[in-house]
């Protein structure tokens, strides 16, 4: 069925109708288009537009429509072209021809931004608790490490050693960010195009504000030709869930890494991986793997839209009907995403033993010389060289640092005394790291509390907006 039909003599052709069908994707709309229809009869009954009488009716036969959409029993059918035509055709086989008056002051145009808007309102909402959970499961697991020393690494190669904690605790930094751009997000992207008509506005008596406050927007889009064509907050979110798919692939790339039997650091939990059909001894790191492989399509989704949204004209055009699925495929592949990781995460068990083993290989604590002279008025070039000739000498005698004799250390600078071994001792030099946000393991301590006080804050917001929101939730 059609929505239109009256100054045309023929249907269109099949090839034509298949192309322009969008109801086996935007079907995901359903729950938001009819929560929209009724804050749209309230509108047009409150301006006395449709009679109570009609608005009941209405109502009523959407409310039904709400309930069998969510238990299946109303279903699209291979004629529906879209989930607005679809549910019009609902309500028409409930209460006939007055299924109609709903249409008055409304377009597909402000209906499907305004559908599409509170799609991914519920769901960035749902995606930030998500992360919530996320970020708690690496909070905890950095809590675990903080006395455990471990090799921390620039370019892959050992740099200095750290407090274990630190290395896990930057990853929920990450995501304390993302969890931010949701919530700067949602500032500019609650306001509400429903009202705008096709592109003009409307001649009838709407008032836009109410149906904006009903479904939980802050207010209206002041423009009714930039509230049906702007995307910028699909394209916003698409560059926010492309973000967290990096955050998660780069926590992908490392338990791959630190669970391989080079590095020996990560067992991850038997629930968290997966054997191969033919190695019986493999234990592989799937999860790690699909965080890493997966954010491909969440930078192709952006860059999609993006590409889409280039050089359009303004008000509706066709094309905007291809800026779904990008959305759709991100959401729901973040939702199947990020649970398995928060498990991986939180079950994952980190081999102290062997990290604290190799933390000063690689000559990790040269760096602690130099400091060593600087605290003795040495500039830090001279120190700097003088380091590295104690690196050379040990690297030519196959020994550590402090191993070098009193004369070795001598050589290489004369303010270098014996008192520098402490200085190259492993716990020393990690706890003496003090400026706030050091790897020692006092300030990651304050760091990690730091983190849950605004993770707090980030719950508190979250289920505030779901209850602002929780209207057009879907039900
Ligand atoms: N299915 C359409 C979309 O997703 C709905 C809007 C149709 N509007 C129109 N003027 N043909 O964009």
């Amino acid at each position: 069925m059609t929505l239109w039909g009256g100054r045309f003599n023929s249907g269109i052709d099949d090839a034509v109708f298949n192309l322009s069908r969008s109801i086996h994707f935007d079907w995901r709309l359903a729950q938001y288009d009819l929560r929209s229809s009724l804050a749209h009869i309230e509108v047009l009954e409150q301006n006395q537009i449709i009679s109570s009488d009609v608005a009941l009716q209405l109502r009523n036969a959407i409310k039904q429509l709400q309930k069998e959409v969510k238990d299946g029993s109303f279903l699209p059918l291979p004629q529906d072209e879209d989930v607005h035509s679809a549910l019009e055709r609902g309500l028409k086989e409930k209460i006939g021809d007055v299924g109609g008056a709903i249409r008055a002051g409304r377009s597909r145009n402000d209906q499907v931004a305004t559908d599409f808007r509170l799609y991914l309102i519920d769901h960035m909402i749902e995606l930030s608790t998500l992360l919530i959970k996320l970020e708690k499961a690496i909070i905890e697991l950095a809590q675990n490490y903080v006395e455990d020393i471990a090799p921390g690494f620039t370019h892959l190669q050992h740099a200095q050693p750290i407090s274990f904690a630190q290395e896990i605790a930057k990853h929920a930094h990450a995501f304390a960010r993302d969890i931010s751009r949701i919530r700067d997000w949602l500032t500019r992207s609650s306001f509400s195009p429903l009202g705008s008509g096709a592109l003009a506005g409307s001649s009838l008596p709407l008032t836009p504000e109410h149906s904006a406050k009903n479904l939980g927007f802050t207010g209206v889009i002041p423009n009714s030709i930039d509230a049906v064509s702007d995307r910028d907050f699909a394209a916003e979110a698409l560059f926010i869930m492309a973000t967290i798919g990096i955050h998660l692939s780069r926590i992908g790339e490392e338990w791959c890494l630190l669970s391989s039997t080079e590095f020996g650091w990560a067992e991850i939990d038997d629930a968290f991986a997966t054997g191969s059909s033919i190695m019986p001894q493999k234990k592989n790191p799937d999860v790690a793997e699909l965080a890493r492989g997966k954010a491909g399509r969440f930078i192709g989704n952006l860059t999609g839209l993006l590409t889409v949204l280039k050089g359009m004209p303004f008000a509706y055009n066709r094309d905007l009907q291809e800026d779904k699925e990008f959305v759709f495929d991100s959401v729901e592949n973040l939702l199947l995403l990020i649970p398995p990781v928060t498990g991986m995460i939180a079950s994952t068990e980190f081999n102290r033993a062997k990290m604290r083993a190799a933390a000063p290989l690689g000559f990790s604590l040269a760096t602690e010389i130099a400091d060593f002279l600087v605290k003795q008025g040495v500039p830090f070039s001279q120190a700097h060289e003088a380091a590295g000739s104690c690196v050379k000498m040990c690297e030519v005698r196959g020994i550590a640092l402090h191993e070098l004799s009193d004369q070795e250390l001598l050589t290489a600078h004369p303010k270098l005394s014996p008192a520098v071994r402490q200085a190259v001792e492993l716990d020393g030099a990690v706890n003496g790291r003090t400026a706030s946000n050091s790897a020692s393991p006092s300030q990651v301590k304050i760091q990690l509390s730091n983190l849950e006080d605004s993770l707090k804050k980030d719950l508190a917001w979250s289920s505030n907006e779901r209850q602002r929101f929780s209207g057009m939730m879907a039900q």
